[in-house]
């Protein structure tokens, strides 16, 4: 070899390093939108900062909410099953059988196949899919499993909840007996090896590893799915590593510290997987999406600790500290960023949104199938509307009716349409009708201090977000902090006792639910439940089955496994 070609090719080479190290992350990707889907498990409305907590710092979650968009009026379904059913048919649960209760480990039933899932659609459009964390839409037969779905991996597990260390669920399910097993899994394969390690890291480490593992030349679709800030199982409820529960000693409720201790974890999880995208330059070109499945466990609902406050009720009512979600949209490609939307948008819109962004155009060069179209199900066409034109442009909103639940094994079914919202009927026989704190403001107790800014500039996140060119301002952060917290306004109490006559309720003027305006406005209930009714024809029956027992962990080396995947003599019966 000459010479000069040597030094050529070496120069080539050299060049070639320099322009990848100092390439920015700003540089054009030639793929559809990485899209980054977190969901936290349980978080209550009054459990981030930007809604106005000043007890417990979620710097990094913050620095994503005020450098993207928060969504003021997301709404989500009452539990976990049925808001992951929408999330990832696009359908509300009572279209699909999803709308009562949740699935139990013990239950031979599932999401049904025949619907088509999100990581399936993406798939479509030339996505990698990957799944980490809770899954909780079936596993009686592996067939209703993530990676039989359209997920290429899942390193998680099936049912509701864990244990944060030694990752069992249990759950009390059949004839008043616990069933304890392990729920962890690598793909198909149960994951021992993982014992010890506390879930938020489990999964972080996990998701970090997939980003950095990832081609950018393909677009990613990562659901990451966390168990925070869900309670494990009864033994053991509240749980985080004693280095960060010794930071909230402070706060008098011990169980409102552990809590925070969750907390701490899953702020730290977001600000770790940001900065991973932006260390492999995939920031600039993607959507993260950051909700809660549903309201807060408040005040020792689930054993647990969560905040809704000011807004009434919990999860698994339909109040709207039950359905009321915190969420955000987060992107470069967003055209309004740094803004409060006050906009309607429900669970079941974020799959035509992302399907929509993850098709548009403008944001990249590759071929994609223009003709796809959304699949008819059980039935139905998916529910969900494309809010990504209205949220990125922030444009008046397209939706007026939200449709909570309509449940009729409990007998409760709620509506909002326009400002008004309807209630029927109650759960827990209204013990979870009340309004939990607590506030968390600075001045409400002793040892709460203010709110820091400088905290969310200087987060894992913030730094991350700053460096892509994005300029934090202080007073403008306060100001989206102040728009996005509810307040109750100054409406009289009127009293609603929802399981003997329906309720309602002027939701923009009296978010907290106080006075009930059954009486005074008794044409608009009609319209609304007329319109409920017209709904409630087009509702699917759920599919609600009984406990297997031969769904025991106990027959499966103390796992939860996939107990329809053969037939079972009554003799085998534990
Ligand atoms: C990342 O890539 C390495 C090397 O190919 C592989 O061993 C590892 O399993 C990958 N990690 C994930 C989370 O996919
Ligand atoms: C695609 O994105 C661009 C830029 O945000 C926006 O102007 C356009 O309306 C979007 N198109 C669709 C079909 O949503
Ligand atoms: C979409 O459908 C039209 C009309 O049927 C067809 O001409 C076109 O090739 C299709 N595009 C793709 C990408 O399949
Ligand atoms: C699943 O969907 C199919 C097709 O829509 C329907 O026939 C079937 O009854 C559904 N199964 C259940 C358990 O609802
Ligand atoms: C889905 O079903 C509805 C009626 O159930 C029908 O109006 C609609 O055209 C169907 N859509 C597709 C894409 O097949
Ligand atoms: C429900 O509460 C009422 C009083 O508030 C009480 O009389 C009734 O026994 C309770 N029912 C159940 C099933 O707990
Ligand atoms: C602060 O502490 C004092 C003394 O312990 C107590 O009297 C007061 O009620 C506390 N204030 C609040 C807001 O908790
Ligand atoms: C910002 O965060 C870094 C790393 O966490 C820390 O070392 C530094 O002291 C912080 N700076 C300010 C001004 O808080
Ligand atoms: C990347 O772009 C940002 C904002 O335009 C700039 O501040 C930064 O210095 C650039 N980084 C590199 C490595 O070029
Ligand atoms: C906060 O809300 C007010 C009133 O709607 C509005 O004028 C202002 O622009 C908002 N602030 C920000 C930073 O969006
Ligand atoms: C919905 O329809 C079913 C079947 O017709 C009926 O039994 C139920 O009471 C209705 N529920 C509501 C909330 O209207
Ligand atoms: C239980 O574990 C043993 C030993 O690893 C294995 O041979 C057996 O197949 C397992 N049984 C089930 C039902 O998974």
């Amino acid at each position: 070899m000459s010479s000069l070609l040597f030094t050529f090719i070496w120069l080539v080479c050299i060049l070639l390093v320099i322009n990848s190290a100092t390439s920015n992350e700003t540089s054009a990707e030639s793929t559809s939108p990485h899209i980054i889907f977190i969901v936290a498990d349980d978080l209550g409305w009054n459990d981030v900062g930007f809604h106005g907590l000043d007890q417990i710092p979620t710097p990094n979650i913050d620095a994503l909410a005020y450098s993207g968009t928060i969504l003021k009026n997301y709404y989500t379904a009452q539990l976990c099953t049925p808001s992951r059913s929408a999330i990832m048919t696009g359908k509300h649960p009572i279209h699909t059988g999803m709308q009562h209760n949740v699935l139990y480990g013990c239950e031979r039933a599932g999401l049904n196949l025949s619907e088509k899932i999100l990581p399936q659609y993406l798939k479509e459009l030339g996505y990698r899919t990957r799944i980490v964390g809770k899954w909780h839409l079936g596993f009686f037969k592996k067939e209703y499993t993530p990676t039989y779905r359209g997920f290429e991996s899942h390193l998680g597990y099936w049912t509701g909840h864990q244990d944060y260390f030694d990752h069992s669920a249990e759950e009390r399910v059949y004839k008043g007996q616990n069933w304890w097993g392990l729920d962890m899994r690598r793909d198909m394969e149960p994951a021992w090896d993982l014992h010890g390690k506390y879930s938020t890291d489990v999964w972080t480490e996990e998701a970090v590893e997939i980003i950095h593992n990832h081609s950018r030349k393909e677009p990613l679709f990562l659901y990451l799915a966390h168990t925070a800030t869900h309670s494990a199982n009864n033994y053991e409820p509240l749980q985080a590593p004693d280095y960060i529960l010794s930071q909230y000693r402070q706060i008098e409720s011990y169980q409102r510290s552990k809590f925070a201790g969750m907390l701490h974890k899953l702020d730290e999880s977001v600000g770790k997987v940001v900065a991973a995208l932006y260390e492999t330059q995939m920031l600039s070109n993607s959507i993260i999406v950051f909700v809660s499945d549903n309201g807060g466990a408040a005040a020792g609902f689930n054993l647990n600790a969560a905040s809704n406050w000011p807004l009434r009720g919990v999860k698994n009512t339909l109040w709207e500290g039950g359905v009321r979600g915190t969420a955000l949209l987060w992107s470069p490609l967003l055209e309004t960023r740094g803004i409060v939307a006050d906009q309607y948008v429900h669970v079941s819109d974020w799959l035509p949104t992302l399907v929509s962004a993850a098709k548009n155009k403008t944001f990249l060069s590759s071929n994609i199938d223009e003709n796809l179209t959304y699949q008819n199900g059980t039935g139905s066409e998916i529910d969900g509307q494309d809010a990504w034109e209205v949220l990125s442009k922030n444009k008046p909103g397209t939706r007026d009716t939200i449709l909570h639940n309509i449940d009729d094994a409990w007998q409760i079914a709620a509506l909002t349409k326009g400002k008004w919202k309807l209630v029927k009927g109650r759960t827990y026989n209204g013990t979870w009708d009340f309004w939990f704190g607590p506030c968390g403001k600075h001045g409400s107790d002793n040892n709460t201090k203010p709110y820091n800014p400088h905290l969310v500039i200087n987060s894992t996140a913030g730094r991350a977000i700053q460096n892509l060119g994005f300029q934090f301002d202080i007073p403008t952060m306060l100001e989206l902090r102040e728009n996005a917290t509810v307040t109750c306004g100054d409406a009289a109490e009127v009293s609603c006792q929802p399981q003997i006559s329906p309720c309602l309720f002027d939701i923009s003027n009296d978010p907290c639910e106080k006075n009930n305006l059954a009486d005074r406005f008794p044409e608009i209930l009609s319209q609304l439940e007329k319109a409920l009714a017209e709904i409630n024809g087009t509702a699917v029956q759920p599919i609600d089955k009984p406990c297997d027992p031969f769904s025991n962990p106990d027959n499966f080396n103390h796992t939860w496994s996939n107990f329809g995947d053969r037939e079972w003599n009554e003799w085998e019966l534990p």
